[in-house]
């Protein structure tokens, strides 16, 4: 972002009478700290990447992706910033315990916490047994809410966010992924509980995309997603990691839900 304006110092902000305008995105989040669930690839890779590009510290959770997560510390570190792949399965409230112990102990502090993390299972109303519908529900709802309960001390003291991931299968009734539909629809309460609980101190907003494009999943899902949205395209990593941006910076925001489907829920 840039300003017409002559050259304060990096990172400061210029006060133009009711105005604040950044002048340095850059450099935006200096000195603070990111932990971004399920970071080591797609989505949650380009999310952390891009906070760190604006100067976050940015711990990268993963589960089992060690190797990607490790090149992503290492992406990281090259932009300048600290970084730390950190595992834990989050279906456990006590390794998610951990994770935000751990978060404490190697960046000392918290203020944007990212649950990126999810599955995407397919289960129809015939063949959604117990352990599926446990699997969507503890990942995708449960463990969003125990990494919130587990950050809300650090964040308090920092005055920070959380960005919660919904899915439009939130709005709209997929019958094949019905676990799913489900525990993303909890996202949403989840998010608007967690905004009101938390306030004033932390911000808590939720992004729900529509089909973002990402190398290996079904070419027939962006083709239909397409057909669909009136923009005619499908989402990038970029537009999911700029809504993140947005919703970190945008202090007035909280207990919301932005809708990213260029228009398919329409
Ligand atoms: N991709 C889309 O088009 C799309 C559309 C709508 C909504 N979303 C939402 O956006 C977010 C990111 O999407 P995505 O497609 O990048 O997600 P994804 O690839 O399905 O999953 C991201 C990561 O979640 C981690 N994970 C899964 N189960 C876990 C567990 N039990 N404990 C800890 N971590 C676990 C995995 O980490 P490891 O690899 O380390 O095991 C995985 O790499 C998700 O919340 C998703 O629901 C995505």
């Amino acid at each position: 972002m840039t300003a017409l304006i002559l050259a304060p110092p990096v990172g400061s902000q210029f006060s133009l009478s009711c105005v604040t305008v950044p002048l340095d995105m850059d450099a935006a989040l200096q000195g603070q700290v990111a932990l971004v669930t399920g970071a080591a690839k797609r989505i949650g890779r380009a999310i952390a990447v891009r906070l760190a590009s604006e100067g976050a510290d940015v711990g990268i959770h993963y589960h089992q992706s060690k190797f990607e997560a490790d090149e992503v510390v290492a992406e990281i570190e090259k932009l300048g910033r600290k970084s730390a792949a950190l595992q834990a399965d989050l279906c456990n409230v006590s390794q998610i315990q951990q994770l935000f112990r751990q978060t404490a102990d190697q960046f000392g502090r918290l203020d944007i916490l990212v649950n990126s993390a999810a599955n995407f299972l397919p289960a129809r109303l015939d063949d959604t047994t117990e352990k599926i519908w446990d699997t969507a529900l503890d990942t995708n709802l449960k463990a969003p809410f125990f990494c919130a309960q587990a950050a809300a001390p650090l964040l308090k003291k920092s005055g920070g966010v959380i960005i919660n991931f919904a899915d439009i299968g939130c709005i709209l009734p997929w019958t094949g992924y019905i676990p799913h539909c489900a525990s993303k629809a909890g996202v949403i309460m989840l998010t608007k509980c967690l905004a009101k609980a938390l306030a004033p101190e932390v911000r808590v907003n939720a992004i729900a995309p529509g089909t973002i494009t990402m190398s290996g999943d079904p070419s027939e899902w962006e083709a239909d997603f397409i057909r669909r949205a009136p923009l005619h395209r499908a989402g990038t990593p970029t537009d999911v990691a700029d809504a993140v941006s947005y919703l970190v910076h945008a202090k007035f925001v909280t207990g919301q839900v932005l809708i990213l489907d260029g228009g398919r829920t329409l």
